[in-house]
């Protein structure tokens, strides 16, 4: 059956705060999720449904927002990101966009520095979006923050034939918007 090209493009139609995180992204250079991947990541995490997420790779917020809209309304993001200006940005659109400052820990340093001080065990939903040469550290990392029963999402492939070849995970690719791996952590 063809795709409908209209209503993939059109269909999501972000308000002005996630208008306002896309423009800064592109002003610095990001590229953020598209809307259609920005709306999959809040279904998957209203689906789950996430308390404790932990997203790599902030960026100026655009997934960060999508991903607090489908959490449920106690549920804390921690973020990482290198770059604090990124992060300045997001902050503060989250906080125009109504979520509470409790509701966001933004950590700034190099993920794979960060990650080993995050509890294991008690994540529901890990969203990679970081530096993708080490994609596969992440999802090492991912294996021991998820609960079992957590989901682990990649934007794109990097890391993802680990998922693939490992005892541990219930992986699928999801090929819309940016294209996405996601797997469940037995
Ligand atoms: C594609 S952008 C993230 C976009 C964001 N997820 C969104 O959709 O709005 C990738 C981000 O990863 C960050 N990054 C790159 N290498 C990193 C590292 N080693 N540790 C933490 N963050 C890193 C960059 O500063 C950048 O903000």
């Amino acid at each position: 059956m063809a795709i409908d090209t209209d209503l993939t493009g059109s269909f999501h139609q972000e308000d002005l705060i996630l208008q306002t995180a896309r423009g800064l992204a592109a002003e610095v250079g990001l590229t953020p999720v598209s809307e259609a991947t920005g709306a999959l990541l809040a279904l998957l995490a209203a689906a789950s449904p996430a308390k404790s997420v932990v997203e790599i790779g902030t960026g100026t917020g655009v997934s960060g927002l999508w991903l607090l809209r489908g959490m449920r309304s106690d549920g804390v993001l921690t973020t990482i990101d290198i770059e604090g200006e990124y992060q300045r940005m997001a902050r503060r659109l989250f906080t125009e966009a109504g979520f509470p400052s409790a509701r966001t820990r933004i950590i700034t340093g190099r993920a794979l520095e960060v990650l080993p001080r995050l509890s294991d065990g008690i994540y529901d939903l890990i969203f990679i979006d970081g530096d993708r040469a080490e994609g596969e550290s992440y999802v090492e990392a991912a294996g021991r923050l998820l609960r079992k029963g957590g989901l682990v999402i990649l934007r794109g492939t990097h890391g993802a034939t680990s998922i693939r070849d490992s005892g541990l995970w219930a992986p699928a690719v999801i090929p819309s918007g940016d294209g996405l791996v996601a797997a469940i952590r037995l």
